[in-house]
């Protein structure tokens, strides 16, 4: 099954979860660190969506003949609420069907064909050119990655002067500061192109109406998915009116957008998610476990550093490979994670989930002690090798934002 999960993860075959909680095939019990790699903010099988997801549905037609539907209108109308500055919204099913629409958009708004990006967008073609593939079959030489370094980020600018759509950037906010993504902002009004945010990780876990929207950056695209719809797949292009006029040109056609089902979910999601404070809780728990990771890495006095906001950080040690043994460890320790990864909390962990965490960590640190050489520090070095795995960042565009991750 590893073209399932290309990682050491492969090996374990879940069968159910519940909250944080996942058991794989064998009875084993996993804390997932992930949060479903952030599509549930609820947890898994949470009781209050299950329940009213199920008695909706009653009613609620699974699929209707066209996308047009009652159900979508008003699921736009609480996303456009969120997102005042990019209130016209298109949705699609995936993140990268997200990400992929978002550059047709910019393209057919300015007629131009090139993109600047940077950081992780999805699996589509468009998006595993270098240096996210070593040698992609189809070269796509108008889509460049200028790595978070500005200095490549101008000289691309410059350098295909006219033909640039837009910039279309993953804010990282563990690693990256937002004024960052500020001067991108600025770089792109000054050279007079589309500034595109991929918030499909962050835009509903991050802060309430999303990261731009938290730093005052005025973009004119944003990508939205995980958190949309408690785990069904449903994600959006949120857009200022003028560049959503590239949607009106665009062919976005979507055979499952008729899927009744997906926008009920999405309604009921952001219900349960404003009435029950569910931002507040996520950030909660988030909190409670950066505190466990920090106080569990300083008592087996371990080298570590746990960097970004309460709702989603990263772990950073002092190599790649002492990285990768961690999270082995922790796999079999039954902590599910990743390395590099970012830990995302949910509203379901609860005292018996961070009962169950304390000891479960614990003995993965005391494991990964006699593996791993301990006189080794998170170095400066260390951070750039990290940046470099994570989001294919320069050792340039790492340090220039120290300030922001030392
Ligand atoms: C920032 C970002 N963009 C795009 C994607 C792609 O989303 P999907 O996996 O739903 O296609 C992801 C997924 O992790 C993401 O984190």
């Amino acid at each position: 099954m590893a073209e399932w999960e290309r990682d050491t993860r492969s090996f374990i075959i879940f069968r159910s979860a519940n909250g944080a909680m996942a058991e794989d095939i064998n009875g084993k019990i996993y804390l997932d660190m992930t949060s479903c790699s952030g599509a549930s903010p609820l947890g898994s099988n949470d009781p209050v969506f299950k329940a009213r997801l199920a008695q909706a549905m009653e009613q609620e037609a699974d699929i209707l003949p066209s996308p047009v539907s009652e159900q979508r209108q008003i699921l736009a109308g609480k996303i456009s609420e969120m997102f005042p500055s990019n209130s016209r919204v298109f949705f699609l099913r995936t993140g990268s069907c997200a990400t992929e629409a978002a550059v047709r958009i910019a393209r057919h708004r300015t007629g131009r064909p090139v993109i600047l990006t940077a950081g992780f967008h999805g699996w589509h073609d468009i998006f595993q050119q270098h240096p996210w593939s070593d040698n992609p079959p189809a070269k796509d030489q108008h889509i460049q990655d200028f790595q978070y370094d500005l200095d490549i980020l101008e000289q691309q600018l410059v350098g295909n002067e006219g033909r640039v759509a837009g910039i279309f950037v993953t804010p990282e906010p563990s690693v990256f500061p937002p004024e960052l993504l500020q001067e991108i902002s600025r770089m792109a009004s000054a050279h007079g192109v589309l500034l595109i945010v991929d918030e499909v990780l962050c835009g509903l876990r991050y802060a309430k109406g999303g990261y731009c929207r938290k730093h005052g950056v005025k973009a004119d695209l944003i990508t939205l998915a995980k958190g949309i719809a408690q785990g069904i797949g449903l994600s959006a292009v949120v857009g200022t009116a003028d560049a959503m006029v590239g949607a009106d040109k665009a062919y976005l056609g979507n055979t499952y957008l008729r899927e009744n089902r997906a926008f009920v979910a999405g309604n009921l999601t952001q219900e349960i998610l404003e009435e029950a404070e569910i931002a507040a809780r996520i950030a909660e728990s988030g909190l409670a476990l950066k505190r466990q990771f920090q106080t569990s890495f300083e008592r087996s006095k371990i080298a570590a550093r746990v960097l970004g906001s309460d709702t989603m950080f990263r772990i950073v040690l002092p190599s790649q490979k002492h990285g990768r043994v961690f999270a082995q460890r922790c796999l079999q320790h039954g902590i599910y994670t990743g390395y590099p990864g970012t830990y995302m909390s949910n509203a379901s962990m609860d005292d018996a989930f961070f009962a169950t965490l304390q000891p479960a960590l614990e003995r993965a640190l005391a494991d990964y002690r006699k593996d791993e050489d301990m006189t080794a520090h998170v170095t400066d070095a260390a951070m750039v090798e990290y940046c470099a795995e994570a989001f294919h960042a320069t050792e340039r565009a790492c340090l220039s934002n120290m300030h922001h991750w030392a």
